[in-house]
């Protein structure tokens, strides 16, 4: 089955109960029992919910896993998984990483004793020479946010089995349809279901996938202690938005493609991050193991200046948080998605004051680029460009 096919066919798509062709809110906490000793398959929705487990069983189908998992953010799928881990465990993550997963490591995670090691994701001896004895996980961003950096799947997912460590994706960027990472042999794939998956911007939500029934009955059991659920409501919003994301992924990335090429073209621009370009240092690795550049992009002008006159001049785009919409969605990633990571640590990752990051809606590409060229047009050229080539990979 094809994405489009998989997303409407693809798993439980009737509600059991009624042949409802839209799964139910079943908007109850709990559920009358057959008998004060008889189990049953629902009885306190903290527990489950036949709405979350028609989207938590969606998820699964998708992702290529056997157990999903439905919470109530990104953040929290991301922080249900990772406080599995316990005091003395060594973990090693990607250096360019989202804003809120860097704060929960050096917040929570260390005050729980669980420490942390950054790492250069694009070499594969970084991640290995990480590895203590203490190590329990490898944890990637792929492509990453906001650089767009790209870490080879593959070569990490098996140098944790070969090292004994679980190895956990967040696949938000790409999404199932352009990205497979169990397939490649990751353990735990997260999604923040906020961006691409709802793709309307009006949810914010967490998935988990795992094909190992060990790890997913220690989620589940987060999951359920945490109470780090989704709401019925916004699981119902997830599964419509979902029907629909192999159309919006398809018309974004191929707008973002041409983007990527006008920006990494203009005079004002001096680099584009963007996997599809042939020029990206993670482009060949990016393309062995993804479909598709994805529809996010970041660039750089020359300072906080011309980002500002930029971002007042675009007209399309609107200029928020967040990303994966079904609008166009620039942010400042320094005041915005990583304003929580110190400015040092900032400028470490390279997320520098002339750094915008688009995500590209489903518009007209033609509407877009011409906004762009205008918005571009009242900027000065960038004094040193250094843009990878333009042509796609
Ligand atoms: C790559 C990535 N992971 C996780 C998150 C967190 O997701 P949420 O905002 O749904 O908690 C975000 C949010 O922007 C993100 O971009």
């Amino acid at each position: 089955m094809d994405i489009n096919t998989q997303l409407i066919h693809g798993y439980p798509v009737f509600d059991g109960q009624t042949g409802a062709s839209s799964i139910p809110l079943y908007q109850a906490s709990t559920f009358q029992q057959g008998g004060i000793d008889q189990p049953q398959d629902f009885t306190y929705s903290r527990f489950g919910n036949p709405t979350r487990q028609a989207l938590e069983e969606a998820i699964a189908a998708i992702e290529g896993g056997r157990c999903g998992f439905a919470f109530a953010s990104g953040m929290a799928a991301i922080s249900s998984v990772l406080l599995l881990f316990e005091a003395g465990d060594h973990l090693v993550m990607c250096k360019s990483i989202y804003g809120g997963t860097f704060t929960l490591a050096e917040t929570v995670l260390k005050r729980f004793g669980i420490r942390v090691t950054y790492v250069d994701e694009a070499d594969p001896a970084a991640w290995e020479q990480a590895i203590c004895p203490d190590t329990k996980a490898l944890y990637l961003e792929t492509p990453s946010n906001p650089l767009l950096k790209i870490t080879d799947i593959r070569k990490a997912a098996t140098l944790a089995k070969e090292r004994g460590l679980i190895s956990i994706i967040d696949n938000t960027f790409m999404t199932p349809q352009f990205q497979s990472p169990l397939s490649l042999g990751v353990d735990i794939v997260i999604h923040s279901a906020t961006k691409f998956l709802n793709g309307h911007s009006d949810v914010v939500a967490g998935l988990v996938v795992t094909n190992d029934l060990e790890l997913a009955e220690g989620i589940r059991q987060q999951q359920t202690v945490l109470g780090s659920i989704l709401g019925v409501e916004d699981c119902w919003l997830v599964l419509r938005g979902m029907k629909t994301m192999g159309l919006r992924m398809a018309q974004s990335a191929a707008t973002a493609q041409q983007i990527a090429a006008f920006l990494a073209a203009a005079p004002q621009v001096r680099t584009v991050h963007y996997p599809g370009l042939s020029g990206h240092p993670g482009a060949a690795v990016h393309a062995s193991q993804a479909t598709s550049g994805g529809a996010v992009l970041s660039f750089e002008l020359a300072d906080r200046e011309a980002v500002l006159s930029f971002a007042a001049a675009v007209k399309l785009p609107i200029t928020a948080v967040s990303l994966g919409g079904v609008e166009s969605i620039l942010s400042y990633p320094a005041t915005m998605s990583h304003a929580c990571v110190p400015p040092e640590e900032r400028t470490k990752q390279g997320i520098t004051d002339g750094l915008l990051r688009l995500s590209v809606g489903i518009e007209d590409a033609c509407d877009l680029l011409a906004d762009l060229q205008q918005a571009l047009a009242q900027l000065t050229p960038a004094a040193s460009k250094t843009v990878p080539a333009a042509t796609p990979s």
